[in-house]
């Protein structure tokens, strides 16, 4: 049956009313669908009668779509560009830290608004496994919202709320893995062998060993190795995370209609924006790391493909914390688009890294690196997550100047740990091993230093080492806001909120030391988020004056062009467009800078000519006159 042919599988599903819209997308975006699910499942027989159903399920969603979503997709449709201006802001947070439940969460919509928030992304909040759960990443069901955060019909009444407002709804897609008390996993255990071939599972150790050769280690201390035997399926399961997720076996065309028909639902309830978890796991390929594979991508592809059938209105973004080399990759090609979005990890941890090296030539390394991005389409830029800042992504770039890369991301590794002379209070992640260089964790406050200059009236020293500490902070969230991407404020970085050591006393957590930079929203911080005698206050307002002239600088657009210029080991210096110029000194020590022309300072509004001097940890935004 030939692609053309099956398109009234599709026509068949949807309601009269929109299916010459359907005929429409179906015609620009089906051979593409068609083609990547030909490459990848074209060998199975059947294929064409699973590609027909397929279209019928997808027909059947787009049909469900609210008038208001559909009313969406065709506005983004046909403005593909609405999320790459400088307005642009997102923020990150877990449910229940940040409101309780969903219902809390809508509370907090003004504070989302105060901040000039457009894109919310909140962290897994449907239905996860009993006990250990990996913060909700070990998901039990797709198909309801988890009881502890409400209901599915509080998740749809939030996205509308957010909606109203101009606030998009991102949520995690858990595409890789499932939990082990999800339906599908429960089936295999229980012996149903159609789901049992839903998962990589092999009867003995001979494949699993032949794999691990090549594989890499997420969890090296908590969660050794890449395969856990499950003695009820009498074999070796994948479980490239925690033992209780188990990787799904996208070479088996039911999971990506089951995934597929998954992800369409939800946006059917209002997420217009998913976070694609662990996108570079998709594949298995022996001998190789099973990162980043040709089919990876073309599942990706297909996944855009469908989403711009039935749902246009919603963007996908590739959660890969891959090198940099590797990233480039998941926007697709033009005629092949992937994903809309994509972290950039690599300019995450690169920044930190110049801050324990007082010296920018990580981060210079990678703004170098970074290609011009393709049309529609965005980094995303963050100082703080919820995980941890992985080095291993800086590994080609640690090695540049003849470096021996381990040696020099451990260093880093060790500064963030409250090493000797540091000014940090973090930890490393994963390994208790001086010389090893796995990733970092703290809250973004607790790792520049503030969390040791108190909260209360300071004075003196102390007041200079929490103008100092602020800097940094400045510094990092100046680069991030400044860089050209879709910028995502992680919870609790706008107060200034410092590491939460409570998990260690949860038996479920206290092996994973993420929790450190999980805390609940500080109330008594939010409280005095307003007043400037407070360390809370000074921390939000000086961010609310970077985001507020970051919205009137639309050469800090996503896709307006950047280049470095030449300054000091311990200055980047950022050009984006003609007219604009950013300075960030990631060293304790003043350095100068030799402006070419009359500029103006954009925070604070003073003229600037000829050699200018770079406080300790300054970072400046300056506009050229004229
Ligand atoms: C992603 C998440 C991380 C989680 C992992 C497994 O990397 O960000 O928190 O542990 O996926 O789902």
């Amino acid at each position: 049956m030939p692609m053309s042919s099956s398109i009234h599988h599709l026509l068949n599903a949807v309601p009269e009313a929109r299916r010459a819209e359907a005929a429409r997308r179906y015609a620009a975006h089906g051979p593409a669908l068609h083609g990547c699910l030909h490459s990848l499942y074209g060998d199975t027989p059947g294929f064409e009668q699973w590609y027909g159903s397929l279209l019928s399920a997808i027909g059947e969603l787009h049909g469900a779509r609210s008038p208001a979503l559909a009313a969406l997709d065709t506005a983004r449709a046909a403005q593909p560009d609405w999320f790459l201006g400088q307005q642009m802001l997102g923020y990150c947070s877990y449910v229940d830290r940040f409101g309780g439940d969903l219902r809390g969460v809508a509370k907090r919509i003004p504070h989302l608004q105060e901040l000039g928030v457009r894109y919310l992304h909140l962290l897994p909040f449907l239905k996860m496994r009993e006990g250990e759960n990996d913060g909700g990443f070990a998901v039990a069901s797709f198909e309801e919202v988890d009881p502890r955060f409400g209901s599915n019909a509080d998740l749809e009444a939030l996205t509308g709320d957010l909606r109203s407002v101009g606030i998009s709804l991102c949520a995690d897609f858990i595409l890789n893995h499932v939990a082990d008390d999800h339906a599908w996993a429960r089936g295999a255990r229980e012996g149903d062998e159609r789901l049992r071939q839903f998962f990589h599972v092999f009867p003995d150790r001979s494949q699993p060993d032949a794999y691990e050769r090549a594989l890499g280690q997420v969890f090296p201390q908590a969660a050794p190795g890449n395969f856990t035997h499950v003695p009820a399926l009498a074999g070796w399961a994948w479980t490239t995370f925690y033992p209780y997720q188990w990787d799904l076996n996208w070479s088996n065309p039911e999971v990506f209609a089951a995934m597929a028909a998954t992800l369409l639902r939800l946006a059917n309830r209002g997420i217009e924006v998913f976070r694609l978890d662990s996108t570079a796991f998709l594949w298995k390929r022996e001998g190789t790391n099973c990162m980043n594979q040709p089919e990876a991508h073309l599942i990706l592809q297909a996944m855009r493909a469908l989403a711009s059938i039935a749902a246009p209105g919603v963007l996908l973004k590739a959660e890969a914390i891959v090198p940099m080399r590797e990233l480039p990759a998941y926007f697709g090609q033009p005629a092949q688009p992937e994903c809309h979005i994509a972290y950039h990890s690599s300019l995450m941890a690169a920044a930190w890294g110049a801050l324990a090296e007082q010296d920018a030539g990580l981060v210079r390394s990678v703004v170098a690196g970074t290609p011009p991005l393709p049309p529609h389409a965005s980094w995303l830029s963050y100082v703080r997550c919820h995980d941890d800042i992985g080095w291993n992504v800086l590994r080609a770039e640690a090695a540049e100047g003849d470096h021996d890369p381990q040696a020099r991301l451990a260093a880093i590794s060790r500064f963030f740990a409250g090493g000797e002379g540091s000014f940090a209070r973090g930890e490393a992640f994963q390994s208790s091993d001086p010389h090893a260089a796995h990733g970092s964790n703290g809250m973004a406050a607790s790792l520049v230093g503030l969390e040791d200059t108190g909260s209360a009236a300071i004075s003196g020293a102390d007041s200079d080492a929490e103008a100092l500490a602020m800097r940094r902070l400045l510094l990092l969230h100046g680069l991030v806001l400044g860089f050209g991407a879709l910028p995502v404020l992680y919870m609790g970085d706008e107060l200034g909120q410092a590491n939460d050591y409570s998990f260690r006393q949860r038996p479920d957590r206290a092996m994973d030391s993420r929790w450190l930079q999980r805390p609940l929203l500080d109330e008594q911080r939010f409280a005095q988020r307003h007043d400037s005698s407070t360390q809370a206050g000074r921390v939000y307002a000086a961010l609310r004056a970077l985001v507020a002239a970051r919205q009137r600088l639309p050469a800090l657009a996503a896709g307006e062009p950047r280049s470095l210029l030449p300054a000091a080991p311990a200055v980047l210096a950022l050009q984006r467009g003609e007219a604009f110029l950013a300075l960030y000194n990631f060293s304790g020590m003043s350095q100068q800078f030799p402006l070419q022309g009359q500029w103006t300072d954009a925070i604070e509004r003073r003229g600037l000519s000829g050699e200018i001097t770079l406080a300790p940890w300054a970072m400046h935004w300056l506009e050229r006159d004229n």
